[in-house]
């Protein structure tokens, strides 16, 4: 990790406090004077850093999510992200198609500080109240061979986002849910769309769960950042960070270098080794979840010894492996 991405962790953890670059440095072992020149660093990718003379640095505490487009131009990343602010929309999913259709061109997203209609994965409803990150990102690339294969990469991206700028253990359930104290804080929904030209449009739907209340009647499996961790957080530099990593998945998906992805996703798995029930259609099956397949398929062992390929469906994690198999 680079010295200005620890000092940004460090003072996103702390964003309702100063922190003196005397502090940072004794925290992050390097010299004051490199703390100065790795928040200049930051301030020139966007983040609005306070500097008391006194106190030290603190994450400007505006949580305002308009803000993440002047970050437009300044990011890192091979995806041309082009951000659209909405305060309220129907579904981020229902913006992002119709921009796509208008041929909004690949890295645009849009992102809502609250849905009416958000929607998640088998139609569900999924609830977006003020203070959570609710987005849409428009991919076009040229051949997609295996969509599942982008919903992992999606799902790591977000999993490896969360855990580099908070420290959160993160881990993964497959197919597409990221998990934290072994709870949902996120989701992701991708929905593919024909546009003109023949060209296919996807539209990659992230729900993270930060700063907004969950309904009590979701917070036996679901879970925000802000209760982890016991305090609210700036969601910008949560989703930048979200951001960056999912740019890099997706381009180990477009240079098809899918081992590697599909070995970073076992490696943050809480699937595989477990003894899972998974519901599909008409039918269920229970049985221990052993690998996954190169085209992202999740492998379960029932006790008959028989290996079965999942290609969709809903998961539930009953435990860790045990000695039926
Ligand atoms: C799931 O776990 O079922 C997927 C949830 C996906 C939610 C996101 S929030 C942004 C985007 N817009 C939506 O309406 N849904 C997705």
């Amino acid at each position: 990790m680079q010295l200005e991405e620890k000092v940004l962790k460090t003072l996103v953890l702390n964003s309702e406090r100063y922190v003196s670059n005397i502090e940072l440095a004794k925290e992050l072992g390097v010299a004051p004077s490199s703390i100065d020149e790795a928040v200049k660093r930051l301030e020139l990718k966007g983040y609005v850093i306070e500097n008391d003379s006194k106190l030290g640095y603190r994450l400007a505490i505006e949580d305002d999510l308009s803000l993440i487009k002047k970050f437009s131009m300044r990011l890192d990343t091979k995806i041309r992200y082009n951000f659209y602010y909405m305060k309220t929309c129907s579904s981020t999913q229902d913006v992002a198609t119709s921009l796509a259709l208008q041929g909004a061109e690949e890295g645009t997203i849009v992102i809502a500080e609250e849905m009416e209609q958000g929607r998640g994965r088998l139609r569900r409803k999924w609830i977006a109240s003020s203070g959570g990150l609710w987005f849409s990102i428009v991919f076009t690339p040229r051949s997609v061979k295996n969509l599942q294969l982008l919903t992992l990469g999606i799902g790591i991206g977000v999993a490896r986002g969360i855990n580099k700028i908070t420290g959160l253990d993160t881990k993964l359930k497959w197919p597409n849910d990221v998990l934290l104290n072994n709870k949902k804080v996120s989701g992701i929904l991708i929905e593919t769309k024909a546009g003109i030209d023949n060209k296919d449009y996807i539209i990659a739907g992230v729900g993270v769960n930060v700063n907004n209340i969950l309904p009590p009647e979701l917070t036996d499996y679901a879970i925000s950042i802000s209760m982890a961790l016991g305090k609210k957080i700036p969601r910008i530099p949560v989703l930048i960070s979200i951001l960056e990593e999912i740019d890099k998945y997706y381009e180990l998906l477009l240079t098809e270098r899918h081992k590697e992805l599909i070995n970073d996703w076992k490696g943050m798995s809480d699937t595989i080794n477990s003894e899972v029930e998974i519901i599909m259609d008409n039918e269920r099956i229970t049985g221990l979840a052993i690998d996954l397949s190169d085209d992202g398929a999740l492998l379960v062992k029932t006790t008959d010894m028989k290996i079965h390929k999942i290609f969709y469906g809903d998961v539930i994690h009953l435990r860790r492996k045990s000695g039926n198999y």
